[in-house]
């Protein structure tokens, strides 16, 4: 367990940052590419913790997977190139590695088991064993298949028409991998649109998927043919620059390279809203996943409603919106987020209790959150709980506090953004 003591009582960020890969993206160019047929090349991977879970994943699976500087040789054989592991598949801290894996391995037919952290053993495993086992895979898990271990044997899939009980694109994603594999179209009804990064790398990948108002149809047995993967940076990563640029005195910040697909850019929606002084630049709308710069520059903040549709786009932003929150005049409201109870951390509950220690006036609703702005932030000894988000979002309240802040569990930064804390530094 690594203590850190945080820098306090900045008073102007300025400078460039060029943020790392999108974390999402990277683990689906993993798996895309060992599914598919060929060399697939990815640029700009996003060697965190969580993706590393994911090629330690697909190697044990038979895939030969090269790696140097950011930059990924995947050498896929198909689905049907994957072979039995002869060890535990260990999926780390990594919610996105588990769920979409086992969509895959329910159509394989052999058996493998798959593990996780402490904090992966509490998250809910049953939204993906049902369906899957509906298609016909044989899993099982701890307390009737809810958390692992999980067990798969895969095989022979039928097809799934099955509407999604919660807004999910992790369970999303592993129904349209196993649908990948059944024997006839698959149909998948979302109740709420979230992150696409499945859909768009299945026809990088030269296969065929069909959306229309949230009515997703997937054919199975297409054969992919590996392709190049440019990741762009993670809109997750750049809004805890975003945030500390909006709310930190005299600051401008420019953030390069930043993943601008439509389903994830809740947190610029918000923002804006809320004030803020953000402009999107040289905009790359072309590529199969668009991009571009943004500029965030201080300026005075109002409290907003945050709620339905925009929760799945902005669900891994709320951590860090709340701690804007703080820093805008009036109440913020955010509701409809149930689903951050089962994030990496229960996140309404470790928001408010860590941002409540520097001095925040922030309660837990049953949905969300309410916060009451804006607060002077004073200082305390805070912990990430292991969560790579709350930490950095703690690392960013940290600037606007007047006193000694130490983060304990600060190493959980590493799951998504290894050189946080340099980055962070580039600009102080
Ligand atoms: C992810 C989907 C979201 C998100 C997670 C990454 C993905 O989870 O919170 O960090 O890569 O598909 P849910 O699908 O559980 O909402």
């Amino acid at each position: 367990m690594t203590s850190l003591n945080l820098k306090t009582n900045i008073n102007r960020l300025v400078g460039e940052i060029t943020i790392p890969g999108d974390k999402s993206i990277s683990h689906r160019s993993v798996m895309f590419g060992s599914i598919a047929h060929g060399e697939t090349r990815v640029t700009n991977f996003l060697p965190g913790d969580d993706c590393l879970s994911t090629i330690s994943c697909f190697r044990k699976l038979g895939v030969t997977i090269e790696e140097s500087d950011n930059e990924l040789r995947i050498t896929g054989k198909g689905f049907e190139g994957l072979t039995e592991p002869e060890e535990v598949l260990d999926v780390g801290n990594s919610g996105t590695t588990i769920r979409l894996i086992m969509g895959i391995l329910a159509g394989r037919p052999f058996f493998s088991s798959l593990i996780g952290d402490e904090s992966i053993g509490k998250r809910p495993m049953t939204r993906v064993t049902v369906p899957l086992k509906k298609m016909g895979a044989k899993m099982d898990g701890r307390k009737d298949g809810a958390f692992t271990p999980i067990s798969i044997r895969g095989g022979r899939l039928e097809p799934i028409h099955y509407e999604l009980p919660v807004a999910s694109a992790q369970v999303k994603s592993a129904l349209i991998l196993a649908g990948l594999q059944a024997e006839g179209k698959s149909t998948i009804i979302e109740q709420a649109e979230t992150r696409d990064h499945t859909e768009r790398m299945i026809l990088r990948f030269g296969g065929k998927i069909h959306k229309e108002n949230q009515v997703i149809t997937v054919e199975g047995g297409q054969r992919l043919k590996a392709s190049t993967i440019h990741v762009p940076g993670d809109i997750s990563s750049a809004a805890f620059f975003l945030v500390a640029g909006a709310s930190i005195p005299d600051s401008e910040i420019v953030l390069k390279n930043v993943g601008l697909n439509p389903t994830r850019t809740g947190i610029i929606e918000v923002m804006e809203k809320m004030g803020a002084n953000l402009k999107v630049v040289q905009p790359d709308g072309n590529s199969f996943e668009p991009s571009g710069d943004l500029i965030i520059k201080t300026s005075s903040l109002k409290g907003t409603i945050i709620e339905g549709e925009l929760i799945p786009k902005l669900i891994d932003e709320i951590p860090i919106i709340a701690l804007l929150a703080t820093q805008a005049e009036g109440t913020t409201i955010i509701k409809d987020a149930e689903e951050l109870k089962v994030k990496e951390t229960n996140r309404i509950d470790t928001v408010v209790q860590e941002l409540r220690k520097l001095g925040a006036s922030i309660d837990a609703t049953d949905d969300g959150m309410i916060i009451h702005g804006k607060s002077n932030l004073t200082g305390g000894t805070v912990s990430s709980h292991g969560d790579h988000r709350i930490g950095m979002m703690l690392a960013i309240a940290a600037l606007l506090c007047t006193d000694d802040v130490k983060l304990e569990n600060a190493e959980a930064i590493s799951v998504s953004y290894p050189n946080f804390f340099t980055h962070l530094n580039s600009l102080i």
